[in-house]
């Protein structure tokens, strides 16, 4: 099992305006003018991750829904403390391998899995599992915000309170670290009693990703957490994701390709179920291995 004392603290990004960003990162991509800096090399050196570092593993991993592929051997190391973006286009398996690493997918009946997907170095498939404590360990966050339809501070103490936790200072501490950590403090600190349902969007989804921290996982999956916010509320979840980065591993399907750049160390480019390309973001981003992840980042198809 990984210690968060383990984890190296890394620089934490710079505030999210466009000028901050590199210009081969900036929102060229869609308009397919991103320019590479040299010819696709296969033989550039990648970042390794050592076993050590990787939290998850998946080896020849494939999830089927009946018959029909979601993913198909997906072979992957994912680094503890890291942002981990999966890109491509949609329908690729973005969304059926994230949530196969928390075992959402097992909910849809007929689904089959088959290789070996492992967190913290236990297979999550073999039949041993735990989901409930999988679930803590490895959290979730949606395209839409999911508050319970109950106030702030039980949105909050609800995964406590599932794991037995009954003291009233325990709670309320667990509370103010959460919404703290969840960057939503300040504005909700005078009214947890309000119901989560009335706050903004934005509020609502740095709400959901406190409440996932209560239960205090390694891994918190998002799935395109910002495709329902404006740019703003979009900015501050960017944020929010730079200041969970090294206490947490994170792992986060974005279409929208700046996102990825802005966000995070690694990028996995997904196609038609299969793990086409993967690696450092920078240079996924401006000198990919294969032609396939060129033509998808310069606009040419997705
Ligand atoms: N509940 C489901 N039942 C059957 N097929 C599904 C289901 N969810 C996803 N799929 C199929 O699995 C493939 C991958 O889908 P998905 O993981 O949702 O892609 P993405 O998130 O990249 O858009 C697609 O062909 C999709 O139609
Ligand atoms: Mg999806």
């Amino acid at each position: 099992m990984f210690e968060v004392s383990e984890i190296t603290e890394k620089t934490k990004s710079e505030s999210l305006t466009m000028e901050s960003i590199p210009i081969s990162k900036q929102s060229e991509a869609t308009a397919g003018k991103i320019k590479l800096d040299g010819p696709a090399s296969a033989s550039q050196p990648e970042t390794p991750i050592t076993p050590e570092r990787a939290i998850i593993q998946s080896r020849d991993f494939s999830f089927f829904y009946g018959s029909k592929m979601g993913v198909e051997k997906i072979n992957m190391d994912i680094e503890i403390g890291s942002v981990t973006a999966i890109i491509g286009p949609s329908g690729c398996g973005k969304s059926t391998f994230l949530r196969s690493i928390n075992r959402m997918n097992d909910l849809i009946p007929q689904t089959r899995a088959e290789g070996v997907l492992s967190v913290g170095g236990q297979d999550i498939y073999d039949k041993s599992t735990n989901l409930v404590n999988l679930r803590q360990q490895v959290g979730m966050v949606f395209q839409r915000p999911n508050p319970f339809a109950k106030s702030i501070y039980d949105n909050i103490t609800y995964g406590p309170k599932l794991q037995g936790i009954r003291s009233k200072a325990k709670l309320d501490e667990i509370v103010e670290r959460c919404l703290k950590a969840g960057a939503i403090w300040d504005e909700v600190k005078d009214d947890l009693q309000k119901s989560a349902l009335a706050l903004s969007g934005g509020q609502q989804q740095r709400l959901c990703i406190a409440r996932t921290l209560a239960t205090m996982p390694k891994v918190i999956l998002m799935d395109e957490p910002c495709s329902a916010l404006d740019p703003l509320a979009t900015a501050r979840i960017e944020d929010l994701i730079a200041e969970l980065k090294g206490t947490y591993t994170i792992v986060i399907v974005t279409h929208n390709m700046q996102q990825a750049a802005r966000v995070s160390d690694r990028t996995a480019f997904f196609c038609l179920g299969k793990l086409v390309e993967y690696g450092m973001t920078d240079k996924l981003f401006t000198n990919p291995r294969e032609q396939a992840t060129e033509d998808y980042i310069t606009g040419r198809f997705g």
